[in-house]
């Protein structure tokens, strides 16, 4: 990794100059997107986000505090720590407004109130953590051995889902096991991770955003297209949470099986990386129209490096590399580091069927950072 350092050292910079004024200018919100200003909005402002699921609840609002802590980390600045604080004193609101939360309490918690506990012990900050992991234990399905993704929405019944998003979310119940003692924690995960093992990972790497399974009997049903462009094929983004999914799941249980899962995964991403390092939403998209997901692009980026961590050295460049292709796609390319825009990382896209393409989430600047900060040396403190 010396190689790219002194990179991922200048580009830090970049980022800590913008971080310093994005972070006080916003420092009252939980930001998810930029409007047209170029300004980020607020999932916390009930005035605009008046329906639990998006606003308060909404499964990003824990990045921004992890973007924090990240740069407290990093610099030692108060005021970073302070703003992540308040970012999470208003998750802790999602509690009593329960009907929004759902699989993802793991994106919203980890990044906030685990990592908060890390870095200094805070008692409250482990008590939510530990609520959350409850939380998401209790959506485990003992007869399909999976965690239920989402909770019914638009009259759909959606009982039996699991997404491959979940990998990184089980990293709370990892954290909860190791945390409190109780092992129940980690038997969830790790029978999550076989379930996802068993029935996400195709037999070319390529892996699926949905399974539906029979919620009664936990009979696998069928698979779902998701956030991708259709069924069978192959949403980015979700490739990346299963190389870094998997890639945790080895790093909390030293079971080979999941490195190998995370290898085949990254095998077949570094296989149809384009040579630019820019990342389509699906890999199986038609060419036309050229739908791009940075935000897919910096979670593949740190799943690799994450995977690179396991692997003996003499195999670590054949993760890093690509890694870095993308990393320097986005940091020359798509990233605007000037005062016109709040948000770093440009071009991302939620799903390839939306009408809105192209434009900034908070979690594709959270995955970039993390990513450049593992480059430059620094551990993996959050999944
Ligand atoms: N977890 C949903 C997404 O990646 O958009």
């Amino acid at each position: 990794m010396e190689q790219y350092q002194s990179w991922a050292g200048e580009t830090l910079d970049k980022v800590r100059a913008k971080m310093a004024w994005v972070s006080r200018k916003n420092r009252d919100k939980l930001p998810y997107t930029t409007d047209e200003t170029g300004s980020y909005d607020d999932r916390s402002d009930e005035r605009i986000c008046w329906n639990p699921d998006d606003g308060l609840n909404w499964w990003t609002n824990g990045f921004w505090g992890g973007i924090m802590w990240l740069l407290y980390r990093d610099t030692g600045e108060e005021t970073y720590a302070e703003i992540a604080r308040a970012a999470e004193k208003k998750l802790e609101k999602c509690f009593t407004t329960f009907s929004g939360l759902h699989h993802d309490v793991g994106f919203m918690y980890l990044p906030t109130s685990v990592v908060h506990y890390r870095l200094t012990g805070d008692a409250e900050a482990r008590r939510n953590a530990m609520h959350a992991a409850n939380l998401l234990a209790g959506r485990f399905n003992p007869a399909g051995r999976f965690i239920r993704a989402w909770n019914e929405s638009g009259g759909k019944d959606v009982r039996g889902w699991a997404i491959i998003d979940c990998m990184l979310n089980i990293s709370l119940l990892y954290w909860a096991s190791q945390e409190s003692g109780d092992p129940r924690f980690r038997q969830i995960a790790v029978m999550h991770a076989d379930t996802a093992l068993k029935n996400f990972i195709r037999a070319d790497g390529s892996v699926c955003h949905i399974v539906e399974f029979d919620p009664e009997t936990g009979e696998r049903i069928k698979s779902h297209g998701g956030q991708g462009y259709g069924h069978g094929s192959s949403w980015t983004r979700g490739q990346g949470w299963a190389v870094y999914g998997f890639a945790n799941s080895y790093a909390h249980t030293g079971q080979q099986k999941y490195l190998d899962a995370a290898k085949r995964v990254a095998h077949y991403c570094i296989a149809n990386l384009r040579e630019d390092g820019i990342v389509p939403v699906d890999f199986r998209q038609p060419p036309e129209p050229a739908w791009e997901d940075s935000c897919g692009a910096c979670i593949i980026a740190s799943g690799l490096l994450e995977t690179a961590r396991f692997v003996p050295e003499n195999e670590r460049e054949l993760y890093v590399r690509p890694a870095v292709r993308i990393l320097k796609a986005i940091a020359q390319t798509r990233a605007d580091w000037s005062r016109d825009c709040d948000a770093i990382v440009q071009n991302c896209t939620a799903a390839y069927h939306d009408e809105k393409h192209h434009f900034s989430m908070v979690y594709a600047d959270y995955f970039f950072i993390e990513a450049l900060y593992k480059l430059y040396g620094q551990e993996n403190i959050i999944w």
